[in-house]
Order: C-alpha cells, then sequence, then structure tokens
C-alpha cells in the first residue's frame, strides 16, 4: 500500500474510484457538488434515492461514463457536527476494502473541509485505515478469495496544508504496517507462532526500526529468578521467551516508558484446562506482546523524543507432565510468592517477572497490554479494552491522549477489597481471587510486581480480536493496542514524561 499526495484537480484526475465524504445531512460539499455536476446530477441521485444515509462504514457506488475517474464512490462519515479525525481510518479502510475486492487497484480520496480543525491526524487516520482494509485473515490459504487489490490510494491535497497531509500520511503508514504486523503475527496459529518465533519476529523488526534487541532464554531467567514464568513454561516443551526492544530517543534523560505485552502463544489453560469450545482462539492470547513488538517497531521508525523498552515474556500454558499444578507455589523475580490456585491464570504469571524486570532495567513508568480475563469482557463486552493503574494521573492522561486514536478504553477500579481476595493462605498471593471482579483481582496481582513506579495495566481481551468482520476490518485481530500505545508515547515525548496530562493551565491554576 502507497498513500500519497496529488496537487492535482478531482474533476481531472484519472483513478479506478474518485472517493467523497458525505455526512448525515446528505449535503453535498464543493467538490462533490462539482462533481455531481459534472456527471449530470448522478451523486444528487443516488443521495435522493436514499441509497446511502451518510452514516459511518456505508459505501454507495456511482458509475462515470467518460470522466477520468472510473466511478465515484460516496462513503458515509456520519453526524457532521461529530466529525473527528480517527473516522477518516472507517472512510478510507470502507473505500480500500471493498472497492479494493471488486478489483480497484487505485482510488484517490477528497478529504472533508472539517479535517482541516487537524490535518495530521487526519491524513494519518486515513493511512492507517487504508492499510489495515487490505490485510485477509486468510494467509493461511493456497488461494485467497478475492484478495484486496487496491495499492495505490492518492488524497488531493486542495487547500490542506500540505506540509501536514505529509507528515500524517508518512505517521499513518508506519502505524498501519506496524498494525497490520501485530495482527499477521496474531493470525499465526500456535504451531507456527511459539514462543521462540515470537522472539525472532521481534529481533526482525527491532533491526528494521533501528532498535536495540535482547532475549532471554530459560537459564537466563533461571539467573533472574524468574520462577513465576518459569513456572509457566514449564507444562510445555517449548522454552519460553523475554524478548527486550530498546528505544533511545533521549539518551541523557533518566525517564524510560516500559510497554510490557502478555505473549502467550497458546493457553489451554493447563492442568486447569479449557474447555475445547473456543480454546483454539486461545492462539490469540500473544495479542498484547504483538501490539508491543508492532508499536516498538512504530517507535523506531517514527522517532519520538523519549526512551522506551518493549518487553514480551511469551510461553506455551500447556498440560505437559511437568506442568504446574493446582495448590503449586511459584517465586516471582522480586521474591513474592504465589499460589497457584488456578494454571488458567498464567497471564498474570509470566507479566509478573515481566514487570519485575522492567523495573530492573530502568522503566520509570509502565504500561501492560495482555488478553488476561474474561471478567473484562463480560464487564465490557467487545466494546472498550479496561484500564486499571495505580497511578490515576497517569492512567486520566493515557484516557485522554488515546481519545481519538480508534482504539476504546474505560477505566476499573482496584480498590483495597481485590487485594484482599487474592491473599493466600500459604504464601503472600494467589493467582485468583474467584469470579467476583475477575479483572480488577488480576490487575490488584499485577501491581504486587510493579512496586512504586506509575503503571497501568491494559485488559485487552475482548479487543484484541473480533469474530466479526466490519466493512474495512477482516475478522480476527484487531491491532489494538498498537495504536493507543504510539500515541501515548508519542504524548510523553511532546507533552513532557511526568506531566501527566493537566492540561498546563489547569495545572498553574491549582496551585
Ligand atoms: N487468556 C485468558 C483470558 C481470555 C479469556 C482472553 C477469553 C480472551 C478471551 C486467561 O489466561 C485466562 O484464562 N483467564 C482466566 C482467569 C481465571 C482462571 C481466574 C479467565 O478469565 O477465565
Ligand atoms: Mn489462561
Ligand atoms: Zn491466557
Amino acid at each position: 500500500m502507497q498513500v500519497r499526495i496529488t496537487s492535482d484537480a478531482p474533476a481531472s484526475y484519472a483513478t479506478g474510484a474518485l472517493v467523497l465524504p458525505v455526512f448525515s445531512d446528505k449535503r453535498l460539499d464543493g467538490v462533490a457538488q462539482a462533481i455531481d455536476a459534472a456527471l449530470g446530477g448522478a451523486l444528487s441521485d443516488v443521495l435522493e434515492a436514499g441509497e446511502i444515509a451518510g452514516k459511518t462504514n456505508e459505501l454507495a457506488v456511482v458509475h462515470a461514463k467518460n470522466a477520468p475517474y472510473r466511478r465515484v464512490a460516496l462513503v458515509g462519515l456520519g453526524d457532521r457536527e461529530k466529525f473527528t479525525p480517527h473516522l477518516l481510518a472507517n472512510f478510507a479502510g470502507t473505500a480500500v476494502r471493498t472497492l479494493g475486492k471488486r478489483n480497484f487497484a487505485t482510488l484517490a480520496f477528497v478529504l472533508p473541509e472539517q479535517a482541516q480543525a487537524n490535518v495530521l491526524l487526519s491524513a494519518s487516520a486515513l493511512a492507517e485505515g487504508a492499510f489495515a482494509a487490505t490485510l485477509d485473515g486468510t494467509t493461511y490459504r493456497t488461494e485467497p478469495d478475492a484478495p484486496v487489490v487496491a495499492h495505490e490510494v492518492a488524497i488531493f491535497a486542495g487547500s490542506f496544508d500540505r506540509a501536514a497531509l505529509e507528515a500524517g500520511i508518512a505517521r499513518g503508514s508506519v502505524i498501519g504496517e506496524a498494525v497490520n504486523f501485530a495482527r499477521l503475527m496474531a493470525l499465526t496459529p500456535g504451531n507456527d507462532m511459539t514462543p521462540t518465533h515470537m522472539a525472532a519476529r521481534a529481533k526482525e523488526l527491532a533491526a528494521e526500526a533501528g532498535l536495540e534487541f535482547d532475549v532471554l532464554d530459560e537459564a537466563r531467567m533461571t539467573d533472574k529468578r524468574m520462577g513465576s514464568l518459569l513456572g509457566v513454561s514449564r507444562g510445555s516443551d517449548e522454552p519460553a521467551t523475554l524478548s527486550v526492544m530498546t528505544y533511545r530517543g533521549d539518551p541523557g534523560n533518566p525517564d524510560v516508558l516500559a510497554l510490557v505485552g502478555k505473549g502467550l502463544t497458546f493457553d489451554s489453560g493447563g492442568i486447569s484446562i479449557k474447555p475445547a469450545e473456543s480454546m483454539h482462539e486461545m492462539k490469540y492470547d500473544m495479542c498484547g506482546g504483538a501490539g508491543v513488538i508492532a508499536a516498538l517497531y512504530a517507535i523506531g521508525k517514527l522517532k519520538p523524543k523519549l526512551n522506551v523498552i518493549g518487553l514480551i515474556p511469551s510461553s506455551e500454558n500447556l498440560p505437559g507432565p511437568r506442568a504446574m499444578k493446582p495448590g503449586d507455589i511459584l517465586r516471582a523475580m522480586n521474591g513474592k510468592t504465589i499460589e497457584v490456585i488456578n494454571t488458567d491464570a498464567e497471564g498474570r504469571l509470566i507479566l509478573a517477572d515481566a514487570l519485575c524486570y522492567a523495573r530492573e532495567l530502568g522503566a520509570t513508568k509502565i504500561v501492560d497490554a495482555a488478553t488476561l480475563t474474561g471478567a473484562c469482557v463480560i464487564a465490557l463486552g467487545h466494546a472498550a479494552s479496561g484500564v486499571m493503574t495505580n497511578d490515576d494521573a497517569f492512567a486520566d492522561r493515557f484516557l485522554s491522549v488515546i481519545a481519538d486514536v480508534g482504539e476504546r478504553y474505560w477505566k476499573l477500579p482496584l480498590y483495597d477489597d481485590f487485594d484482599r481476595q487474592i491473599k493466600s493462605d500459604i504464601a503472600d498471593i494467589k493467582n485468583t481471587g474467584g469470579r467476583p471482579g475477575g479483572a480488577e483481582t488480576a490487575g490488584a496481582f499485577l501491581k504486587n510486581f510493579v512496586a512504586d513506579v506509575p503503571w497501568i495495566h491494559l485488559d485487552i481481551a475482548g479487543t484484541a480480536y473480533l469474530d466479526s468482520e466490519s466493512s474495512y476490518l477482516a475478522k480476527g485481530p484487531t491491532g489494538t493496542p498498537v495504536r493507543a500505545f504510539v500515541a501515548l508515547v508519542e504524548d510523553l515525548a511532546k507533552n513532557g514524561f511526568s506531566a501527566n496530562g493537566r492540561p498546563k493551565s489547569k495545572v498553574a491554576a491549582a496551585s
């Protein structure tokens, strides 16, 4: 996929399809009016006939006889007053996916005037959507059905700031590529995507993005006393890995953001084995780790002024003969002892040691992402990821920064009640607290391994993959949380590592 700007006029542009925005008020704007006139009112016709209502993800195609463009596609953008840049990802994605599957190789987009409010993020979202739309979940088919052939996307510069468009396209193309890397890793089944393979992929992408790379094998994990991660890995013949990707964007600065992602390449539940019904979906249990790998790749390419490390603990959770058993007690890197009540609560066990190691590597802020609990899916459905924290100001900053990235997050509380719920009779803590507040007790568990470092936990169990396709996204992995990670990193680089998001004026007013 190649996204670029053109200074040409839409009316005389040779392309497969000219893509025009239409809001739910169905009013044709400047460029669209001119095209409508050139086509003898064909666009008004389609709108009046009710073939498109202007809702997001809708598309209507008009044939353009004798015009340099072969088709005009009207794509819905919803309520004119509620426009935000990230909707352009749906806008572009819907056109690229729908028309790309109908054999259109080139598309040219007219931006809505509303994009003037933030040209860079608008162009970025458009590119992100275009990239996302090209990926199909059928990579293992010998013959794919109707691939997305669209590979060239132009954006009309019109009166938009060219530099901002260029910067936005560059950003969106990197993020779009990174998101697809994460989705492809997740699509790779457990027999190919082993912990060793995951580390190899992290190494490749680190090299491509100019990052430092290190990987701990089980011997080094043993040296580091990572008994919790090693405990999970015991049931499998595939050795665990802990990959570390390092980006030094601000070398003199002691501040380091650590991104930590659960990389369970297959979660059978272990001895507390899962029902067969949806077990195959547990190849997606490495989506947090894939998100960290992809985000670090994007960060290496985008070069923000910030130090970021990515940690990807990766393991299988299988009921092999040496597997950990319910009742076993593991000792994590920080010395805390953990009673294993349920071997299926393994994500928190591999994260525990990775969080400790992040601190050893100098992390002064930590964000982890994990497909951690079914309880989070019950609480928030597939509509949002859960956010838990030991630092409300940091979490609130995160929530405001990611408000328009196209991924949703919602805060869940970490009351002391949840700490009490995971007290063990025999060890320091136990790895489950029963069904009530299952997402929060998992968060409370992780809190034991970050000490006093400001930390945010993202439970992406309901959002990392979907079993339905949309107008622009194939079914399967979504790429969550790559876009949120990149947005957070950009904000920390731009607005200060410790500012914690409150607009400066408000901070001043408060003091
Ligand atoms: N990987 C699962 C969580 C999960 C469930 C992700 C559904 C995506 C969809 C995790 O390792 C797990 O099994 N969690 C258990 C914890 C329980 C045993 C305390 C769960 O949620 O049931
Ligand atoms: Mn599990
Ligand atoms: Zn799991």
